[in-house]
């Protein structure tokens, strides 16, 4: 999975990111290019438009939908394709999606943002102690100061 969250874990509001942080994109782009990525219906129409270079799969109830990607309608699905995968697979959110998959992700980047926001999507409450912890880098944007986090599920 990757992510960035604020103090409280919040991660959006009205279907859209609560900073805009270039350099953080540009570690997302950086992380993600050439990959997978996994996301919920809504968080694909938050999208400008499709992402450069990434194979996306987009996750919906709706059987109608009609879209040149690729749609699963379960998690099953989506988690039994991601078996076959031989190139890293990204959940990319937003919060259901994080939610669901949680359970099965080995690794989080989660960026980790100084700040407080009134949101109405947030990203699950996680255990650091379920996880090896390692801090990739510190960054900033408009004075807004964030830190990105490599979290590695521990195998017990
Ligand atoms: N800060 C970040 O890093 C970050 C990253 C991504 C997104 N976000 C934010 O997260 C927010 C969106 O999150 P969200 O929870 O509202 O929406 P979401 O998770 O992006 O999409 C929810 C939709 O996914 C489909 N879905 C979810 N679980 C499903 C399942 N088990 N089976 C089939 N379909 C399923 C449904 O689509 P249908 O309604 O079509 O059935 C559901 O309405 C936005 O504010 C966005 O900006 C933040």
């Amino acid at each position: 999975m990757i992510v960035a969250i604020g103090k409280n874990n919040e991660i959006g509001k009205d279907n859209k990111l609560l900073w805009h942080l270039p350099n953080d994109l540009k570690f997302f782009k950086e992380t993600t290019i050439n990959k997978t990525i996994i996301m919920g219906r809504k968080t694909f129409e938050s999208l400008p438009g499709k992402l450069p270079k990434r194979k996306h799969i987009i996750i919906t109830t709706n059987h109608d939908y009609q879209l040149d990607e690729i749609l699963f309608h379960s998690i099953k699905e989506a988690l039994d394709y991601i078996k076959t995968c031989k190139e890293e697979c990204f959940v990319i959110g937003g919060a259901s999606i994080y939610q669901e998959f949680l359970p099965y992700a080995k690794y989080l980047y989660i960026t980790k943002v100084e700040d407080n926001k009134d949101a109405d999507a947030y990203f699950p409450e996680i255990k650091d102690d379920n996880y090896i912890i390692t801090l990739l880098g510190a960054n900033e944007d408009n004075g807004i100061k964030y830190k990105h986090y490599k979290y590695e599920k521990r195998s017990n």
